[in-house]
C-alpha cells in the first residue's frame, strides 16, 4: 500500500461509494492537498486537508481535514490511522499544532481511538445534512500518529 498525493478526481469513485457523495467535484477547495493510499492503480483510502483555523483552538495554526474515506474492503486494517498520520506529517511540516475535522457521528469512535477529543455540540452539516461534531487533535507528534511511509507525488 503506497502513501501518495493524488489529483482529486482520482478519489471520486471511492468517495462516491464510501461517503455517498453524488457530486464530489463541488466539495474541493483549490488550495487543498489530497493524500491517498493506493493498491496498484486503485485509490483505496483518501483524505483532503488544508491549513485552516480551528474554532476550538483559536490562535493556534491548524490543519483542517475532511472526506476521510477507506474502501469498505480495506477498513479496520490501519489505513485510516495512516491517513491521519499523513495529515499530521503535513501539519508538522507547516508548523501547525492542531488538526481537526467535522466528523459524522458514526466515525467519532474511530477518531477517539486515534487520539482525538470531541469539542462542542453536534450539529447538522449544511453540505451533507448529516449530524457532525468537531474532533480535535492537539497531540500530533510522531509518537502519537505514525505515518509508516513517506509521501510521494503521483
Ligand atoms: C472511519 C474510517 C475512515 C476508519 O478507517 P479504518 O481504516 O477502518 O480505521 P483503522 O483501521 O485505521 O482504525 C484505527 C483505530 O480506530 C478504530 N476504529 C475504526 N473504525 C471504528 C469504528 N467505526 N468504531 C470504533 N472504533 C473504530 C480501530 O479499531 C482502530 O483502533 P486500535 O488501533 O485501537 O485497534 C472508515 O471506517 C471509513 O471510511 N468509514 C466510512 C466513511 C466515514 O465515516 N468517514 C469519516 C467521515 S468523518
Amino acid at each position: 500500500m503506497e502513501l501518495t498525493s493524488v489529483a482529486v478526481p482520482r478519489t471520486y469513485r471511492l468517495r462516491s461509494e464510501v461517503l455517498g457523495w453524488a457530486s464530489p467535484a463541488i466539495r474541493i477547495d483549490a488550495e487543498a492537498e489530497h493524500s491517498a493510499l493506493t493498491d496498484g492503480e486503485a485509490v483505496v483510502a483518501a483524505v483532503s486537508h488544508m491549513s485552516w483555523p480551528c474554532p476550538d483552538e483559536p490562535g493556534i495554526p491548524a490543519r483542517y481535514f475532511w472526506a476521510m474515506a477507506v474502501d469498505t474492503a480495506y477498513q479496520r486494517r490501519g489505513l485510516g490511522r495512516r491517513l491521519l498520520a499523513a495529515v499530521a506529517d503535513r501539519a508538522r511540516a507547516r508548523d501547525e499544532q492542531v488538526m481537526w475535522a467535522d466528523a459524522r457521528e458514526s466515525a467519532v469512535a474511530f477518531y477517539l481511538a486515534c487520539g482525538a477529543r470531541v469539542a462542542g455540540e453536534p450539529y447538522v452539516d449544511d453540505g451533507t445534512g448529516l449530524l457532525v461534531r468537531h474532533v480535535v487533535f492537539t497531540e500530533i507528534s510522531p509518537a502519537c500518529l505514525s505515518a509508516g511511509g513517506s509521501e510521494a507525488t503521483g
